[in-house]
């Protein structure tokens, strides 16, 4: 049990920021939050829907009067949100102008493992990526980000992250706000430190990675929202490297959970709130008097249980992180539907369980990832259940790539309703065991494995990693053998 050396006393980092909420000090500050703009793309009469994004240096006014370095997709920080149906053909071309390799995952997504820009998938400066795959999954919101090995952290935290939103009649047909960038709110949260120069301060790892003092939503510290309906539709991502929130108004009203990670979910969850960890996504609904001002806050994390030194790892701290300013008169929205998309059970709490996952001290059962490694095979076509327990003191969570998985058990009693959708990233709190059930459906490849991994960034770059293959009958695996001494480190 390694964990003790891990945890021997360190200087408690003075890092902390509480950040009260003060309603009108910041106003004048606070500036409209920034809506990513829709990617650009051109329908070709073969039916495939094409993108183009270039992975760019350049400077963000992320504090008001501050120009910081950032890295973006086709902009100076994050990137376009990419909007495709399902059943659509999509095709990127993906152009590296970072002085530095880097790679385009695409999380949340199903689609084959060559083309699903992990660390295989390096672009190096000055080359072109070109991906191509049919969209086969629910509507939902997706995100891409970098993911090079050892080096998604920085790259992530630079800047560089997007959101993916996939859309379906299912959803369509549903009357939930869905005017984009109106009533309907990409939102990503993301926690960063500044140097006195307005530089982001890559400087400060703990052991859960970069902890920011200051958040930035959408690119920007002390946003505001202008709301102009009597709901609005916020899909939330956790884009930080290390930090969890837990979401809450400052005057704890009520808002629907309405989708997690994979999609809608059978039916809206009256909340007051909700913890996100980093990869992970809500959509909800609040709704606003004419009028009101409300703050979208994060809360010290409740969830604690068998955390050491949760402060040091940020868990006390509280963050305004949007303020929602309603006009004087609003729009009426519908009153959301009572079910939404009905989500057919893969396993019982009881199935027993294919592979089992424990997550300790930078590792995956006792082992760091090694790209020349294939550490299992899965057979296509089949469900299997995981479970995955966190069997040190400090946080993690698990992402599987490829698929989205069901969240059948949490210590052998079901999940809460806010683990019961469609996942592919869960917070594992120490000592507990998670039973997952996912099912891969094709995209067989003997030469490249996808991921599983925490998506703690600074201990996914630790190695927090493992790799699979799908495999159809009779396949054996073949995988690339890796130049490491190519991918930037060793
Ligand atoms: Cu969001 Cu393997 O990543
Ligand atoms: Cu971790």
């Amino acid at each position: 049990f390694l964990t003790g050396l891990a945890l021997a006393p360190v200087a408690y980092a003075a890092g902390c920021s509480i950040r009260p909420s003060a309603p009108g000090s910041a106003a004048e500050a606070s500036r409209p939050l920034p809506i990513p703009p829709l990617a650009a793309s051109i329908l070709g009469t073969d039916g495939v829907r094409r993108f183009t994004l270039r992975a760019q240096a350049g400077t963000t006014e992320m504090i008001q009067g501050k120009q910081t370095p950032t890295w973006g997709y086709s902009g100076s920080v994050l990137g376009p949100t990419v909007r495709a149906r399902r059943d659509e053909k999509v095709a990127f071309t993906v152009t590296n102008d970072l002085p530095e390799p880097t790679s385009v995952h695409w999380h949340g997504m199903h689609l084959p493992a060559k083309f699903d820009g992990g660390p295989h998938q390096m672009i190096a400066p000055g080359a072109t990526w070109a991906p191509t795959w049919t969209v086969r999954q629910q509507a939902a919101t997706l995100w891409y980000h970098p993911h090079p090995h050892g080096a998604t952290e920085k790259h992530v935290h630079r800047g560089l992250s997007g959101f993916f939103l996939i859309d379906d009649d299912a959803s369509d047909a549903l009357d939930l706000p869905k005017d984009y960038g109106v009533d309907d709110i990409p939102l990503v949260i993301q926690d960063r430190r500044f140097t006195a120069e307005g530089a982001l301060d890559e400087s400060d790892a703990t052991d859960v990675g970069l902890l920011g003092d200051t958040i930035v939503t959408n690119g920007i510290a002390d946003a505001h929202l202008p709301v102009i309906t009597d709901r609005v539709r916020l899909r939330i991502l956790n884009g930080s490297s290390g930090r969890l929130y837990q979401l809450a108004f400052g005057d704890g009203r009520a808002f629907q959970l309405i989708a997690t990670d994979g999609g809608l979910l059978p039916e809206p969850v009256a909340l007051t709130r909700i913890q996100l960890s980093p990869g992970e996504r809500v959509e909800l609904v609040v709704a606003l008097q004419p009028g009101e001002n409300v703050t979208l806050r994060s809360l010290p994390i409740a969830d604690r249980a068998g955390i050491d030194r949760a402060g040091e790892f940020g868990f006390d701290d509280t963050f305004d992180i949007l303020a929602l300013r309603a006009a004087p008169t609003l729009r009426p929205s519908a009153a959301l539907p009572a079910t939404l998309i009905p989500m057919p059970a893969l396993a019982a709490a009881t199935t027993p369980p294919n592979r089992a996952f424990d997550l300790q001290w930078f590792m995956i059962n006792n082992r760091r990832m090694d790209m020349n490694r294939i550490d299992m095979t899965v057979p296509v076509d089949t469900t299997e259940v995981w479970t995955v327990r966190n069997k040190d003191n400090w946080p993690h969570n698990f992402h599987v790539h490829d698929v989205q998985f069901q969240i059948v058990a949490v210590d052998g009693t079901p999940p809460p309703p806010a683990l019961s959708g469609w996942k592919d990233t869960v917070y594992t709190a120490p000592g507990s065991t998670y039973t997952l059930a996912m099912h891969f459906a094709d995209h067989t490849d003997p030469t490249y494995p996808y991921m599983y991994h925490c998506h703690l960034l600074h201990h996914e770059d630790q190695g927090m990693m493992g790799q699979f293959l799908v495999l159809a009958p009779g396949q054996r695996p073949a995988p690339a053998q890796m130049d490491m001494g190519s991918m930037g480190h060793g």
